[in-house]
């Protein structure tokens, strides 16, 4: 059995529709179960990773543990108590292994600068120090992140936002997952940290664009100033520390576009999912 938290997710929702496509026992978390939509013969359980000890009965049976770190604690802020009593449940119930949702900027060299260095590190030390078997993945920059666009695609034709020709390579979340599956699956990967990436570097405004051929509209990109951008990242809920050093590697972005590694391909044996199959696969949310 494997227990999924963060089930409901971008992450989540693409691995638990993986593992249960390919026949294997999955337990979904999310903490409203009428609202999951999850494709029968998923067992979802309802609980709040944050709450941890909601999950004791859910260990129950699990081989291995996915652990996406949002779920246990408030965004990109260091693990705390939850975390700590999860991975203490996992281990005293038998699970075998957990996977982390870790991130590329947890290998960030100036790390205590970082308040996204700082988030992620923190999950893998008490990860490491549970003493389980893991794997941390550390995947860059989420094509999701490109919903953060979807009222003003909905609204019209013109995407307001900072830095136009921040590049980064985003990867598709199916690729997160299906990696995810492999780490959770099978023992090749144990205690590895596995970098992975998309296909290919783009600006936010090839993104736009790309979104409106997956939606056959002209979509136009206006740069605003970062402050705009950082108003409403703060808006969201992200600290102002964090909305800082996200606006800061975007910033950097330019100069240096965002790795395009060939972690995926190594892994899963085909080339990352482009941002384009992206689009077209999320085109409903964005109106499409
Ligand atoms: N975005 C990026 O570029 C990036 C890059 C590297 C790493 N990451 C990491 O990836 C993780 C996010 O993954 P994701 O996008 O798949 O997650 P997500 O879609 O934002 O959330 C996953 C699920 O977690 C549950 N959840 C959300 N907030 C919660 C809270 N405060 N307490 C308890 N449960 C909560 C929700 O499920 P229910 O409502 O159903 O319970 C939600 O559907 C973060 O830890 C982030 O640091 C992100």
């Amino acid at each position: 059995m494997i227990l999924i938290t963060g089930a409901t997710g971008n992450v989540g929702r693409e691995l638990v529709l993986l593992l249960a496509e390919g026949g294997h026992d999955v337990r979904a978390v999310t903490r409203n179960a009428s609202a999951a939509r999850l494709p029968d013969g998923v067992e979802i359980v309802q609980a709040d990773p944050s709450q941890a000890a909601s999950l004791s009965t859910a260990l129950e049976g699990v081989d291995a543990l996915f652990l996406n770190p949002i779920t246990t604690s408030a965004p990109y802020q260091p693990a705390g108590e939850p975390a700590r009593t999860l991975l203490e449940l996992a281990a005293g119930s038998g699970v075998r292994r957990v996977v982390l949702l870790s991130g590329a900027a947890a290998a960030n060299a100036n790390g205590g600068g970082d308040p996204l260095a700082v988030y992620f590190r923190s999950y893998e030390k008490l990860v490491t120090e549970s003493r389980l078997p893991w794997t941390f993945l550390q995947p860059g920059e989420f094509a999701a992140n490109a919903l953060a666009w979807v009222p003003q695609i909905r609204g019209g034709d013109t995407v307001r936002d900072a830095y136009g020709e921040a590049s980064t390579a985003p990867i598709h979340e199916r690729d997160i997952a299906a990696v995810a599956m492999r780490a959770l699956l099978g023992d090749e990967r144990v205690e590895a940290r596995i970098v992975i990436d998309g296909a290919e570097a783009l600006t936010k405004r090839q993104k736009v664009d790309l979104i409106g051929q997956a939606l056959g509209r002209k979509l136009l990109f206006e740069e605003v100033p970062p402050v705009i951008a950082r108003q409403a990242m703060i808006r969201h809920g992200f600290s102002e520390a964090v909305a800082d050093t996200v606006l800061a590697y975007q910033a950097a972005s330019i100069e240096h576009p965002g790795p395009a590694s060939d972690g995926i391909e190594r892994l899963l044996g085909r080339p990352p999912l482009s941002f384009a199959q992206w689009a077209t696969d999320r085109s409903a949310i964005f109106g499409g």
